[in-house]
């Protein structure tokens, strides 16, 4: 039998209790205990940036980060965004700049976009392709994603 760890996280503003096994990544937690499948899972090994989440207000990889390893912090996921049932300033931009085609990589894309707005909240052209370098899509909507990053910027409050 697996031993198990418990862990506490705050998940989207929800304090979350989880029994984890050790070697479990917090990506798995996300999507297999907490049901959380915003989050993506693609290559496993920090290469795509699909599985991007904000932990303690830095983006991670959720992919290499045990989940035993996130007991006692903050974790913002995809699905805690919208507010009230209305999707966020950066949401709205992707899918009004045509951002989003296939879809998967989204959730990772805005994520690390999400992460790079709280601590630059008017990025350059290049500070946004640098901020989300990490995140691969293999759909080729960069320009359509830088676009709909520069144009959230663009409507924060100056
Ligand atoms: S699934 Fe984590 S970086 Fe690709
Ligand atoms: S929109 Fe399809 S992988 Fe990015």
């Amino acid at each position: 039998m697996t031993r198990t760890v418990p862990i506490s996280l705050n998940v989207n503003g929800r304090p979350r209790t989880v029994d984890v096994a050790p070697n479990h990544t917090l990506l798995e937690v996300l999507r297999e205990d907490l049901d959380l499948t915003g989050t993506k899972e693609c290559c496993l090994v920090g290469e795509c940036g699909a599985c991007t989440v904000i932990v303690d207000g830095r983006s991670v990889d959720s992919c290499l980060m045990l989940a035993i390893e996130a007991d006692g912090a903050d974790v913002l996921t995809v699905e805690g965004l919208a507010a009230d049932g209305r999707l966020s300033p950066l949401q709205a931009a992707f899918l009004d700049k045509g951002g989003v085609q296939c879809g998967f990589c989204i959730p990772g894309q805005i994520m690390s976009a999400h992460a790079l707005l709280a601590e630059n909240p008017h990025p350059s052209r290049a500070e946004v392709e640098e901020g989300i370098a990490g995140n691969l899509c293999r759909c080729g909507c960069y320009e359509q994603i830088f676009e709909a990053i520069l144009a959230t910027a663009e409507g924060v409050e100056r």
